[in-house]
């Protein structure tokens, strides 16, 4: 049973709210500034306002020490409590300009920023798409919500990745990939029997989306001239890995849980993998085998 007052909820609950005010500030916000998040990345005017809005909003929660995000260099100190909530503000804003589907990502750490996942207590994600929904994972299961005016209905409770495969879909530029990760991807491209379908948006909590809901593959892989890939371990890789492991799946940098990586700062960047239990593992042999 969850206890709605628990400050883990409460904070769930101050984002499903921002997230409705995210969505609406998107008009007339999908345009660049001259600005650079702390990893390089021209900020979109939605990128900065949605961070305001969540720095503004969750800094304000009772129990809620740290706020971060990808999109500003140092932690916003909250005041009392332990919770520190890292967020991706808006999550995927190359498909802003085309007003395709992105999203906004979370995690609730139950430690100081930067944390290792295995400090995660929750972790979620709101899909800004036809319909605006919501993924959360914590106390073991994952429910998702549909968020309409201002509430939160449950639509699915217990998420769990699909038991046979469909999807798959990986970021990078292909010739920039790995000799040992292009060899995977060929394999299951080839795999008849797999029978996995291409769904890439460039959208990363669009991706995953996908996956959870037909179970297969996504990554965002080590790339030749950049090994530790592009996305954030605090912002991305913690929570997408919380979430797919939580539905029963696996996250993987390569060689090990995406929970289990030390981070050595707030930015770090992580090799992502994550999906149905089979295919990661299968990922696993073959850049172990590669690089044995
Ligand atoms: O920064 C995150 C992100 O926008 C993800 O949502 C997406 O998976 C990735 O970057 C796409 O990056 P690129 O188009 O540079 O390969």
């Amino acid at each position: 049973m969850i206890d709605t007052n628990s400050p883990i909820e409460t904070v769930v609950a101050t984002i499903a709210r921002t997230a409705s005010e995210i969505h609406q500030g998107l008009v007339g916000r999908r345009v660049t500034t001259d600005d650079e998040n702390p990893s390089g990345e021209t900020q979109f005017k939605a990128d900065l306002f949605a961070d305001e809005l969540l720095a503004d909003r969750l800094s304000s929660v009772d129990g809620v020490a740290q706020y971060a995000s990808e999109e500003r260099a140092e932690i916003v100190d909250c005041g009392g409590g332990t919770l520190a909530v890292a967020a991706d503000p808006v999550d995927g804003t190359s498909n802003l300009p085309s007003n395709n589907t992105m999203g906004t990502v979370f995690g609730i750490y139950d430690a100081p920023l930067p944390a290792p996942g295995t400090a995660l207590v929750a972790a979620g994600y709101v899909l800004y798409g036809p319909i605006t929904t919501m993924m959360v994972a914590r106390d073991g299961t994952v429910t998702e919500y549909e968020l309409a005016g201002g509430e939160r209905t449950v639509v699915r409770d217990d998420v769990t990745i699909p038991d046979d495969p469909a999807v798959y879909g990986f970021g990078g530029r292909v010739p920039t990939w790995t000799d040992d990760f292009r060899e995977f991807v060929r394999t299951i491209e080839m795999d008849e029997a797999l029978g996995l379908e291409l769904h890439y948006s460039g959208a990363m909590i669009n991706d995953i989306n996908q996956v959870l809901t037909h179970g297969g593959i996504f990554a965002y892989p080590a790339l030749e001239d950049s090994p530790e890939g592009k996305l954030r371990l605090q912002f991305e890789g913690n929570p997408i890995g919380y979430i797919i492991e939580t539905a029963g799946g696996r996250s993987s940098d390569g060689s090990t849980s995406l929970l289990e990586v030390e981070p050595t700062d707030l930015h770090d960047r992580v090799p992502l993998h994550v999906g149905s239990t089979e295919l990661i593992d299968r990922l696993e042999g073959t850049l172990a085998a590669d690089s044995g």
